[in-house]
Parts: structure tokens; C-alpha cells; sequence
């Protein structure tokens, strides 16, 4: 994807967090490629300090497992640019075991910020869409949602974003009348850090993926992040869905 990110040719305000690295990174630099303003939010203040720098953006840390830092970075973004029109809530962890070997503390920390950290951040910066009456929200769910994940198991991480599924369809339903719309995006396996934690440097491994997916290959972030600014952006009568974007995997 083009590297060339005109510098906020349009008015709109979008926040993405866990915008670093990987995929959303990937969106950010497909926002900031639309013209639209970009906060970029992570956890991680070097990596979004440089990601924001070479988009254009500015950059926000936040953890999207601490309610009150989401809440509060909600408001400084609507208090530094007076408005904000897009979230992307893309943060995201992922922890490999079999069920069995699920601690109640794996448990808890991934769905605190899969879930929860998405539900908390939908509801503050909901506030202000509601307020508007106008706003965007895109979460980043995954096939993990719609299959129990094979070779790799992680309960935790699939009943995750399997509620990051269902949080589109009833925020999509209560906030279409405020103009809210609320979406989420599925990705296949994509290449990005995230799947070190699962078997990436491991080729027998890699192979059983690439087998699932009649694309034959691993999914690119700039894939993901072209369906989330269509989603976004474009798709104005599009609300309550969750667009899986993975080479065919779950339709075969
Ligand atoms: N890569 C894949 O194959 C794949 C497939 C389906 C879904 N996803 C989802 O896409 C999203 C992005 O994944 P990725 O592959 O780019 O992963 P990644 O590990 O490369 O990037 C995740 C980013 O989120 C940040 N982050 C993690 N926890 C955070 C927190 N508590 N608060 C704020 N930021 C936090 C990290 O610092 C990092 O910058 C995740 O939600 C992931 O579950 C990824």
C-alpha cells in the first residue's frame, strides 16, 4: 500500500488504538490516507509515538484494560479536536493453552482487553457519538469468532471476539437511532507480531494454516485495514455486521 498520507484533507477525527504495530497500524496509515485526522492509541508509547510521527497523526498512550484512562482519553481527544467521528477498537492480545490449562488470570486479562477493553472504550467514546448524533465505530473481531481455532487453542481469545461480534449487532441496534453506526471486521490469520505468540516461527505449524485457507497464503495488515476504512468511511447503510476478511477460510 502507498505510503503517502496526505495530512488531514479532511475534517473527520479518528482514534485507533493498539494503532502501533500490525493491523493497526495498517488502519491508521489507511485513515490517514483518506485525509482523515488520526490519533493513534496503544499501550506502547514507543511504538505509537513512531507510528503516529510517520503517519502524520498525533498519538494518545492508552491501555484499553484501564476504564478510567479510556474514559478520560475520550474526552482530551473531543477536548484537542472538538470532535471525534471514528473509533476502531483493534487492541488485542492473545494467549495459546489448551482449555484445561486456562488460568483464571489468562482468562480474565484476555478477555479484559479484547472484550471488556472494547466494550469500555464503544460506551466512552459512544458518549460523544450519541451526543453528535453521528459516528462510526469498527471493532476488530476475527475468525477465532465464527470456528473453534485449530492447531493453536485459545478459548479465551475465541468467546472474546465472539462478543466482540455480538457487541456490533446490539450497539448497532440501540444506536442507530442517535446515527451511530457499529461494525466489526474478522480477519484470518494475517502476518503481524500477534501470531509469534501462537506458532508463527513454527513451519510445520504455518503450513497447517495456510492448508485451512483456500488463498493459499497468510493475509497482509493492509488487507484488514482497506475492509475497516470501507467499513468506516464509505458504507454508510452498513450496521450491526461483522465482514470477515480471510482468504475464503470460513467459507469453504
Ligand atoms: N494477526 C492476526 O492473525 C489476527 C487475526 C484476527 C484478529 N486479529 C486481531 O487484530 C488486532 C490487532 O492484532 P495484530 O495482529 O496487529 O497484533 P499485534 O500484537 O501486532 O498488535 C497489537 C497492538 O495492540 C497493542 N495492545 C495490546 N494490548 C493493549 C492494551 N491493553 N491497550 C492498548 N494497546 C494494546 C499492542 O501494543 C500492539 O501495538 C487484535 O485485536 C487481534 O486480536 C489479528
Amino acid at each position: 500500500m502507498s505510503e503517502s498520507h496526505p495530512r488531514h484533507t479532511d475534517e473527520r477525527v479518528a482514534v485507533v488504538t493498539g494503532a502501533g504495530q500490525g493491523i493497526g497500524r495498517a488502519i491508521a496509515a489507511a485513515l490517514a490516507a483518506r485525509g482523515v485526522r488520526v490519533v493513534v492509541t496503544d499501550r506502547n508509547a514507543e511504538t505509537g509515538t513512531a507510528a503516529a510521527k510517520e503517519l502524520g497523526g498525533e498519538f494518545l498512550p492508552l491501555d484499553v484494560s484501564d476504564p478510567r484512562a479510556v474514559a478520560a482519553a475520550a474526552d482530551e481527544v473531543v477536548r484537542r479536536f472538538d470532535r471525534v467521528d471514528v473509533l476502531v477498537n483493534n487492541a488485542g492480545i492473545a494467549h495459546e493453552d489448551a482449555a484445561l490449562d486456562v488460568s483464571d488470570e489468562v482468562w480474565h486479562r484476555i478477555l479484559g482487553v479484547d472484550l471488556t477493553g472494547t466494550f469500555v472504550a464503544c460506551r466512552e467514546f459512544g458518549r460523544h457519538f450519541v451526543r453528535r448524533r453521528s459516528g462510526s465505530i469498527v471493532n476488530i473481531s476475527s475468525i477465532a469468532a465464527f470456528i473453534g481455532s485449530n492447531p493453536e487453542y485459545h478459548v479465551a481469545y475465541d468467546v472474546a471476539k465472539a462478543g466482540v461480534a455480538q457487541m456490533a449487532r446490539s450497539l448497532a441496534v440501540e444506536w442507530a437511532q442517535y446515527g451511530v453506526r457499529v461494525n466489526a471486521i474478522a480477519p484470518g490469520r494475517t502476518r503481524t507480531p500477534i501470531l509469534d505468540t501462537v506458532g508463527m516461527n513454527d513451519p510445520q505449524r504455518m503450513t497447517q494454516w495456510i492448508d485451512q485457507i483456500p488463498m493459499r497464503r497468510l493475509l497482509e495488515a493492509e488487507e484488514i485495514a482497506a475492509a475497516v476504512a470501507f467499513v468506516a468511511l464509505d458504507a454508510t447503510a452498513v450496521t450491526g455486521q461483522t465482514l470477515l476478511v480471510d482468504g475464503g477460510q470460513i467459507a469453504q
